[in-house]
């Protein structure tokens, strides 16, 4: 394996700001690897969208990213997993992570009467009931479309009464049910762990696939005799939508001003071209 295949970056994506949850743990569980964080901002939301669309996006992402050079991909974006994971393994020759059996694993580790929020297409697709069911027939699972919370957050109204209001009403079946654990199953999720904390009874868990799915790219990176021991690239920040909003709405985040590029997904035409440079 040559030192330069070690050095390559880790490539992460979600359609917005979901995905810095998944960033936050590879800071912190990997700090010597280089990061590509692409942020879908101008398809927003994934969760409302078809599997069909949502497959679509994964595949040009993936193939830009390969363009990019990453030695792995890791989808921040339960969405995308729940829906093209299974699909886009074997049309890619790189190793491709997603949240859905790492966060089931985890969360059947220490409960039985498992919650999940998530995007409609993820409570649609049934992908955590079947994962949890398939690591442990005897668990209960309940599972909750959430499809207001990601406009919420992406507009940054974490504080807002509202809010507080739509998680009341989301999280009422799964505590009529007497949930023990509950999985963010969309990775924008974490950001409301406030406003949640509020309405949970203080003894249910809270399981956030992203540690988990981090774990495991460790662990793979690792037996691949990938990991990077050199110190590690700057972050590179790209997006589909407005770089100057992501900016301004990932600052919170991640505690400081990211420089984010603007690009475009290879469809018809060999891009991505920095906006800047068509300028
Ligand atoms: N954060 C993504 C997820 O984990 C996508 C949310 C969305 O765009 O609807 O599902």
């Amino acid at each position: 394996m040559t030192q330069d295949r070690k050095q390559q970056r880790i490539g992460i994506f979600d359609s917005g700001v979901g995905g810095l949850t998944v960033l936050r743990e590879l800071y912190k569980q990997l700090p010597r690897e280089s990061i590509l964080y692409f942020g879908d901002t101008a398809r927003l939301p994934y969760g409302t969208k078809t599997p069909d669309e949502i497959l679509q996006f994964v595949r040009e992402i993936l193939s830009w990213m390969v363009e990019q050079k990453v030695k792995m991909a890791i989808m921040a974006c339960n969405t995308s997993s729940a829906l093209a994971l299974e699909a886009v393994r074997s049309e890619f020759d790189l190793p491709i992570l997603g949240l859905i059996l790492p966060g089931a694993r985890a969360a059947v580790r220490v409960g039985r009467r498992i919650g999940v929020i998530a995007t409609p297409a993820t409570a649609a697709s049934n992908a955590y009931g079947r994962a949890i069911l398939e690591v442990d027939p005897t668990a209960n699972v309940q599972q909750v479309g959430c499809p207001e919370f990601v406009p919420l957050i992406e507009a940054n109204r974490l504080e807002d009464p509202y809010t507080k209001e739509v998680a009341r009403q989301y999280l009422q079946p799964l505590l009529q049910q007497q949930i023990d654990t509950l999985i963010y199953g969309c990775t924008h999720y974490p950001h409301l762990e406030p406003v949640l904390r509020t309405i949970l009874p203080p003894e249910v868990n809270l399981v956030d696939p992203a540690a988990h799915v981090v774990a495991a790219a460790a662990r793979e990176l690792d037996l691949l005799g990938l990991l990077n021991a050199r110190s590690p690239l700057p972050t590179r920040f790209c997006v589909s939508g407005c770089a100057e909003q992501f900016a301004r709405s990932s600052v919170q985040w991640l505690g400081f001003t990211p420089e984010v590029e603007k690009v475009y997904l290879p469809t018809s035409s060999p891009l991505p071209v920095p906006l800047e440079s068509l300028e």
